[in-house]
């Protein structure tokens, strides 16, 4: 599909062809975003599809995606544009002597001397792409203000060359991990996704795709017990992608249920801190049965 999608289901079913599985609200803020040619804020914890969302829209689009990973001190030099200093120093020093600055200036803040930072490129693009400026909870409040002009009017001011405006409307995406609130302004501008961890039946169908041969019993073992565990005060719930790296260890080691030592052998792959693991040990671990073969040995204690 790489015109304009013509409904939601058409976006779902777009999805669905590139291996990403919505649910109904991503579909519709999806198609509405393309429709109203507003950006989406997608919020949630880490590792529910959301940096995905934006590679999985852009290939189901067929448009390039330019990402902008956000991190702390991010700044317009980085996200933006920048001029290249060490080439207009070698203007500066070619030009031939007796040159005014005058005419020497018109020269180095031309194009030429700029380099594009990845929201110049979105804007400047003469094909249509989807942005994807991840992680802008990493960003501070004052990076969030710079951001506005773009998200409101899709252009950018450069003092030296003037205001450069989108010719083709990029579809943007920013994520947040929610680490802190982001201001009202911007949220004003964006169109909001809440993404959470999926019900059950979600994330198998999910799971089942990228682990097609996963035994469908264990599939199905596998997200209740992954339920479980994030039903537990945790550090850090298993994720979306740790579920399915479950499945895809599971799969390995040809497990055909998740008994209590299949779980031990592997919840290391679902819980990555220390005090999780003793946790979900005890609260989940312990209520899982014995593989067949060692009940009727003598217990432990
Ligand atoms: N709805 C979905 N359909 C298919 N795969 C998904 C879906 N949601 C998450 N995933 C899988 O989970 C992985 C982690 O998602 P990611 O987008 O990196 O999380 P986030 O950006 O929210 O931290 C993705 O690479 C993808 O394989
Ligand atoms: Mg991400």
């Amino acid at each position: 599909m790489a015109a304009s999608p013509a409904s939601v289901a058409d976006v779902a079913q777009g999805l669905r062809g590139v291996a990403y599985l919505p649910d109904e609200s991503t579909a519709l803020v999806s198609y509405l975003a393309a429709k109203l040619g507003k950006p989406i804020l997608v919020e949630g914890p880490a590792g529910v599809g959301k940096t995905q969302l934006a590679k999985s829209l852009a290939e189901m689009l067929d448009r390039r995606l330019v990402r902008l990973q956000c991190y702390e001190g991010l700044d317009e030099a980085k996200a933006l544009y920048e001029w290249n200093y060490r080439k207009q120093l070698l203007r500066i020093q070619a030009e031939a002597e007796g040159t005014g600055w005058d005419a020497v200036q018109d020269d180095i803040f031309g194009e030429e001397f700029l380099l594009q930072r990845p929201l110049l490129t979105a804007i400047a693009s003469e094909e249509p792409v989807v942005l994807l400026i991840d992680e802008i909870d990493k960003t501070d409040q004052e990076f969030e203000a710079m951001l506005l002009e773009l998200l409101s009017d899709f252009q950018i001011t450069i003092p030296e060359l003037g205001r450069v405006e989108a010719t083709t409307m990029p579809i943007v995406l920013l994520t947040s991990n929610n680490t802190r609130e982001l201001t009202e302004a911007l949220k004003r501008r964006c169109l909001y996704l809440w993404l959470d961890y999926p019900d059950l039946e979600h994330e198998l169908e999910i799971v089942r795709l990228h682990a097609p041969e996963l035994d469908e019993h264990v599939g199905r073992r596998l997200v209740e017990v992954i339920a479980q565990v994030r039903d537990l005060d945790l550090k850090k719930p298993p994720s979306i992608a740790e579920s399915i790296d479950w499945a895809r260890t599971l799969l390995l080691l040809g497990a055909t249920d998740i008994d209590a030592k299949t779980f031990r052998e592997t919840m290391s792959v679902i819980v990555k801190h220390r005090t999780d693991l003793d946790v979900v040990a005890e609260r989940v671990g312990m209520r899982l049965a014995e593989p067949e073969d060692s009940v009727g040995a003598p217990a432990a204690g």
